[in-house]
């Protein structure tokens, strides 16, 4: 009987529940055990490691579908990689994360990561020497390489398009515009696909050069004297500090523009999970579950082409723009952003919605 151990890293988003729930089922369809590892690293760290060990009904159906994570993310204050790393006590953190594993008797660890836990895992891969790792990818910011899908993106762009549906009926009431900054960190994706869902007025992304003066232009020459303009939290306008979205309010109102701004913040990364992601979450755990029968290690359950599959950590490592930590040089994550040929670049376009001086 095999025992495998899950984990959930990061922050959070909708779909990790589903993806516990799935993994704990298929599992125990094989006659496996499941260890539940709380708090993420956090749980390792501390001595005895922090864990659960899961019954058919710890995590039950019908919570499957709320966002946040059973087993937590972890604290903020706690010992992780970043803070180690700062602390100059990285190899304290490895060890002691390999010790726990061991004496939990893993046969496999997944582990349910963003870009930044997925890159830690690959660089630090000696701590799982002695298990199987079987990575799954959550995000709402949709920046890992190598795959076109992750846990909780869908529902956050549902949650993002939700949202400004709601504004979209007080803009026209008084005739304003609503200028709403999504998250995403460095990447455009939620803010691009959430813009094209709601037929946004304009979407401003990290990756595309944009000017004040065209979206002014823009704005004042829609059909409509009300709408909405997407703002990533990603975006800078050189000479100018604070949130973006304040930022580009002011500017409008400079230019004669009534409008107001909104900050939808963690409402993206809640949410019942979407049946898009529910499914997404079942293949991966499906495709986790396979690997670890195969005897895989250090892989990455991915979707292409609507085939979800298995890659290796090195090849998800080397695809992306691989960049440090701005406040720790040693720590290095791969990244992945909006390309200039994805193809809604050109769907927005089309459908006059600016987007920025590429097109
Ligand atoms: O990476 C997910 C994300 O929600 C980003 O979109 C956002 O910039 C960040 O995390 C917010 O993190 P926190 O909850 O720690 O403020």
């Amino acid at each position: 009987m095999k025992t495998i151990g899950i984990m959930t890293t990061g922050g959070d988003c909708s779909g990790l529940n589903t993806v516990i729930n799935r993994i704990v089922r298929g599992a125990h369809l094989r006659g496996w055990r499941v260890l539940g590892i709380q708090d993420g690293t956090d749980g390792l760290f501390t001595t005895p490691p922090s864990f659960i060990e899961f019954s058919d009904d710890t995590l039950p159906i019908e919570n499957a579908r709320l966002s946040g994570s059973f087993l937590h993310n972890g604290h903020a204050g706690a010992m992780n990689f970043e803070t180690a790393a700062a602390d100059g006590k990285l190899d304290k953190f490895n060890k002691r994360l390999k010790e726990s594993l061991k004496s939990l008797k893993l046969d496999a660890l997944i582990l349910v990561g963003g870009n930044g836990s997925i890159s830690l895992a690959w660089a630090h891969h000696d701590i799982y020497a002695h298990l199987q790792l079987i990575c799954i990818p959550k995000t709402i910011d949709l920046d890992i390489p190598m795959t076109d899908r992750t846990i909780g993106f869908n529902t956050a762009v549902q949650q993002l398009t939700s949202f400004c549906d709601q504004l979209m009926l007080t803009a026209r009431s008084h005739h304003r515009w609503f200028v709403v900054q999504t998250m995403g960190r460095d990447c455009g994706q939620l803010a691009l696909n959430a813009g094209v869902a709601i037929g946004a007025a304009a979407i401003l992304i990290p990756e595309i050069k944009f000017s004040i003066e065209s979206l002014v232009s823009h704005i004042k020459n829609m059909p409509t004297d009300y709408g909405i303009i997407l703002v990533s939290e990603g975006v800078s306008l050189r000479g100018h500090s604070g949130r973006p979205a304040d930022i580009i309010s002011r500017r409008l109102t400079a230019a004669g523009i009534t409008n107001r701004t909104a900050f939808p913040e963690h409402t993206q990364r809640a949410g019942d999970t979407t049946a898009s992601d529910r499914i997404l979450a079942t293949r991966m755990a499906d495709c986790a579950l396979r690997a670890i029968e195969n005897n895989e290690t250090y892989v990455m359950t991915a979707v292409n082409n609507c085939e979800c599959k298995t890659i290796g950590l090195s090849e998800f490592y080397n695809a992306g723009d691989v960049v440090a930590d701005p406040n720790i040089p040693d720590l290095k994550t791969s990244n992945s952003y909006v390309s200039p040929d994805d193809p809604l670049l050109d769907v927005a376009h089309d459908m006059g919605i600016y987007i920025g001086e590429v097109k």
